[in-house]
């Protein structure tokens, strides 16, 4: 095949991927062959420059920044939705509509849902995109184009050679944006309050290179030419262009219809990826639509249903600060249990103290809580009106709670941190990180009986668990602590012993940048601790940079971990205090599979063992990583996870999946192979 009709192929197959991917939502190959199909029409391309052209997949990210702002004029104006908020107003509506037109007129309806976002125009034009606008006051919004390029989903060319404009709302999904807000609070910035505010944010931004980062999309709900004579007509067309649509609209032939529809959508908006906060009830006939015309600022043939904000208030007890084994510390509101979104809320994370002093959150204030993004628990606002008197702004703490050592706050970082290496709450913490089922797995190391050894000086260090059972008589002296529970916590203790793998042991350790998959990989090749100590530091640096999926920043972290003295010591207490953790002769590589081709990180808290996790989807022929990097495919996230993983699976594309997600996929994929 000549370069151009390569070139012509590889152009239309990318784009048949995006729409399936980001369309459809029904991906139809791998990341990883599709990052090959990218890959090759880039290389074509930088042999033969003059093969570019606009429509080309490559060209969505300009690289160059938008100049300023520039303004259009809009052929159309971008009317905006009379607001109503109760089913009395519909039937007003009804009646005003009826009331325009000729007596017995038969009136469809077609409702659609409210999507909560950043409206946007574009244009087509001979099966080319030219233009794309915000709103702006109406009648003049601002060029967009490059910014609107990037919108993955949203084809640069299209099967039809008329001209046409189009609007549509520029979403982000929820899962998205709590990725989106955890970055930006771990960078200090203000979390985006809503959806809207992230997606005009993203549109705007002069810098199409971050534009392009942020993981926007396009669903469009009206094609502003007469091309059809119906909405429902021009939603199809619009659909079978291969243009993103909602798809969720139904032709309602009665006020009753459109009255049911507003209540089952209700039930199910919750569902949809993307934030929706109403229903809008358009006139499907368009000459009906012509005769109705529009008021100042409003179409008389449209009204936008507003369904109540899932929001509810509760009462502040108090304000924690819970301590990382980094030493990071975070505020926590302690509230009175409330159900939001169909779960009951009892603590929200306040980020850190910028966050509670912006929002002036105090100790019995009355706030107000929203799942953001319907998953994470936040306080929106407080309502100052409900405060009691004698309340105090709350003073972000100067000493770790703690040990007491005076906090510090990194350069760059928005988070307080405790210093101290031996502070008591930084070693609970990691005791208890080191006892979890992904590490050592000592199940009757509990997070209270953590507290009490660590207060009794009993533990100092990780390896103290393995001493315990020499501490017999100390352990019983305990409150709490009776014959039995002593008998099941010291056979935990050797079993952890004896039971458990170097990969396990590593990933226990908690070494920074040092995940379960890195951990397996460097116990994989130096089999025990023992071996791994005996290496020059020097030497180990080499060998690590040798092995694939171990990269600098890890191999510095750990190289610098095992320099460390004090870690160096605690590593030889662990040997002498008899603790094995062999690794295992690695299991053949599985080549075929339900899974084969892709690749997952694991993160967050599961509800099972990661390691099974991670063995299932070996099993399934899937790739395990330790981290997200260019062409991982799936992010499979827990409960607790933390930002860094989040900000990559979203500037490397990854797809971001739920446990449960990822059992359908295992599940979905077995039944069909
Ligand atoms: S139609 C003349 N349809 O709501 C009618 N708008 O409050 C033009 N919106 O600026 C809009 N979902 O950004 C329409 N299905 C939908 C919509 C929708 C959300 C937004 C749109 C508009 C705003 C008006």
């Amino acid at each position: 095949m000549n370069p151009a009709a390569r070139h012509a192929q590889l152009c239309r197959e990318i784009a048949e991927l995006d729409h399936a991917y980001y369309v459809l939502d029904a991906p139809k190959t791998s990341d990883r062959a599709y990052d090959a199909l990218f890959d090759e029409l880039r290389r074509l391309e930088a042999a033969q420059p003059e093969l570019v052209h606009a429509g080309s997949p490559t060209q969505r990210v300009g690289g160059a920044p938008r100049e300023g702002v520039t303004k259009v004029e809009h052929e159309h104006a971008m009317f905006s939705l009379d607001n109503t908020y109760d089913e009395a107003a519909v039937r007003e509506f009804d009646r005003r509509v009826r009331d325009g037109l000729r007596t017995g007129s038969v009136v469809h309806y077609v409702a659609e849902p409210k999507l909560d976002g950043a409206s946007l125009s574009v244009v087509y034009d001979r099966g080319q995109l030219v233009l794309g606008a915000t709103r702006g006051d109406g009648r003049v919004g601002e060029e967009i184009t490059p910014n609107v390029r990037t919108i993955r989903g949203l084809p640069l060319t299209i099967d039809d050679p008329r001209r046409m404009t189009l609007r549509g709302e520029v979403v982000i999904y929820k899962r998205d944006l709590a990725t989106i807000n955890q970055t930006r609070i771990a960078r200090g910035e203000e979390p985006f309050a809503n959806p809207r505010n992230a997606a005009a944010g993203s549109l705007r931004l002069l810098d199409t290179r971050e534009a392009a980062e942020r993981p926007l999309r396009v669903l469009f709900y009206e094609l502003v030419d007469r091309y059809y004579a119906t909405h429902h007509e021009a939603l199809a067309a619009i659909r079978t262009l291969g243009l993103p649509t909602h798809g969720l609209h139904r032709v309602c032939d009665s006020l009753d219809t459109l009255l049911a529809f507003i209540a089952e959508f209700d039930l199910r908006r919750s569902q949809l990826p993307y934030e929706t906060d109403g229903v809008v009830v358009k006139v499907d006939e368009l000459a009906q639509r012509d005769l109705l015309g529009a008021t100042a600022r409003f179409p008389r043939w449209a009204i936008a249903y507003k369904y109540a904000a899932e929001r509810v208030t509760t009462v502040v007890r108090a304000i924690e600060c819970d301590l990382g084994r980094t030493g990071a510390i975070t505020p926590v509101a302690v509230l009175d249990p409330v159900t939001v979104s169909g779960s009951v809320v009892s603590r929200a994370s306040l980020h850190n103290s910028d966050y509670v002093a912006d929002k002036d959150v105090r100790v019995a204030d009355t706030v107000v809580i929203e799942k953001a993004g319907e998953v994470i628990p936040q306080v929106v606002s407080v309502d100052v009106g409900k405060r009691p008197p004698g309340t105090q702004p709350w003073q972000p703490p100067t000493q770790c709670p703690s040990c007491g050592h005076a906090v510090v706050r990194v350069a760059d970082e928005a988070a307080l941190r405790c210093p101290n290496a031996s502070c008591p709450g930084r070693l609970e913490a990691l005791l208890f990180y080191f006892t979890r089922r992904s590490g050592m797995d000592v199940d009757r190391l509990g997070e209270s009986l953590i507290k009490q050894l660590v207060d009794t000086k009993l533990l100092r260090d990780v390896a103290d668990i393995f001493a315990l059972p020499e501490k017999r008589e100390s352990l019983l002296a305990l409150p709490r602590m009776g014959d039995k529970s002593c008998e099941n916590l010291l056979a935990s203790i050797e079993e952890a012993k004896r039971g458990r793998t170097f990969s396990q042991l590593l990933t226990a350790l908690g070494i920074p940048l040092l995940g379960s998959v890195a951990a397996s990989t460097v116990a994989g090749r130096y089999r025990n601790l023992r071996a791994l100590l005996e290496r020059p530091v020097e030497a180990l640096r080499d060998e690590l940079a040798e092995i694939h999926g171990i990269g600098p920043k890890m191999i510095d972290s750990l190289c610098a971990y095992l320099a460390d003295p004090t870690q160096r010591a605690i590593l030889e207490k662990l040997l002498q205090l008899g603790v094995v953790a062999n690794e295992p002769e690695p299991e053949p590589v599985v080549t075929s599979g339900p899974l084969y081709g892709s690749s997952f990180c694991v993160t967050g808290v599961l509800t099972r063992p990661r390691e099974a996790v991670h063995e299932q989807i070996r099993a399934a022929g899937g790739e395990v990583l330790d981290r997200v990097k260019k062409g991982t495919t799936y992010l499979v996230i827990g409960d607790k996870v933390g930002d860094t993983k989040l900000k990559a699976a979203k500037k490397q594309g990854a797809q971001i999946i739920t446990e449960a997600e990822l059992d359908a996929l295992l599940q979905r994929d077995m039944r069909s192979s």
